[in-house]
């Protein structure tokens, strides 16, 4: 089984949950601690062996381009002060071994339509697709990496999920499974944004799939669904028509940061990881939350 060599990052959204801090420049530059959710994204794809990295973009989104380009500006100013720790931090924002190819999403049809923008560059090969918004932290191996494993042990595409609050899956897609052979949870249904009194479980996909080429073919015969959009979701559910889907509930620690209480929540506790800040963060927290809680 070839292993994943492509990942689509979905990045032409609005984010219009974070204006205004988004009115001029894109959620996914957001950052965690002193690093965009972009870059948190690439790093995962490129340490599950992605080499080529598909951004479907729009307007406003240029910054994502010039972040995982060449600066040449700032590095000769960082070489020529002597400061070769941060040269070789901006330097490393990409590994030079991956490209980054950039498809414009002209009009903002939805998930599904985003994905579709990128089948002239992923061809016939499976793939990732990567929501930046859902950042997720892993103690070993990357999500993307522990999804290509599935991948390769059963050759289908394989769907990233966590159980949810019955009250939030109207805030995702929802899917029904079944246990196979080898302990596999097989998807037998997928629908978009369910309320709770009509979801099939509470088993909710978060942003990682990794999807075979089928899913373009799917895409292109999907019409709008929830929302007038084209769902990736409704083209996940008419390939299941031909070919098994799996659902595995990763190993990890996802926040939401497409909400501002998942976004704070993660400033937190990568700020209380991190290796220069994290014991002095603590201090601060333990002070503040003495006097105030
Ligand atoms: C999208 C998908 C949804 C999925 C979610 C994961 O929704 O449409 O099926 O569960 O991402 O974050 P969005 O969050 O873009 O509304």
């Amino acid at each position: 089984m070839a292993k994943i060599r492509k990942a689509v990052f979905p990045v032409a959204g609005l984010g219009t949950r974070f204006l205004p801090a988004t009115k001029a420049s894109p959620k996914e530059m957001m950052s965690i601690v002193d690093k965009p959710l972009i870059q948190y994204a690439a790093e995962e794809a490129k340490s599950g062996g992605v080499d080529q990295l598909i951004f479907i973009t729009g307007r406003n989104k240029r910054s994502i381009e010039d972040h995982f380009d060449t600066a040449y500006e700032l590095e000769a100013e960082l070489e020529g002060s002597g400061k070769h720790d941060l040269l070789a931090m901006v330097r490393n924002v990409l590994p030079s071994s991956a490209s980054c190819i950039y498809v414009r999403q002209a009009v903002a049809l939805g998930l599904g339509h985003a994905v579709l923008c990128a089948k002239p560059v992923v061809g016939n090969e499976a793939f990732a697709v990567i929501l930046a918004d859902d950042l997720i932290r892993t103690e070993g191996k990357g999500v993307v990496e522990q999804m290509a494993d599935v991948h390769e042990r059963f050759g289908c595409s394989v769907l990233s999920v966590q159980e949810v609050a019955r009250e939030e899956t109207n805030k995702y897609g929802i899917v029904e499974v079944e246990e196979g052979p080898d302990g596999e949870l097989r998807v037998v249904s997928i629908v978009e944004k369910p309320d709770p009194k009509d979801a099939p479980s509470n088993l909710a996909v978060v942003g990682r799939y990794l999807l075979t080429p089928k899913i373009f073919e799917k895409l292109e015969a999907t019409s709008a669904g929830a929302g007038g959009e084209i769902q990736l979701t409704d083209g996940i559910s008419a390939l299941l028509e031909d070919e098994p889907v799996i659902a595995y509930p990763f190993e990890g620690k996802r926040y939401d940061c497409g909400s501002k209480l998942g976004f704070l929540e993660a400033n937190v506790e990568y700020g209380l990881a991190h290796p220069e800040l994290g014991e002095r963060f603590a201090a601060y927290l333990r002070k503040f939350s003495a006097e105030h809680f």
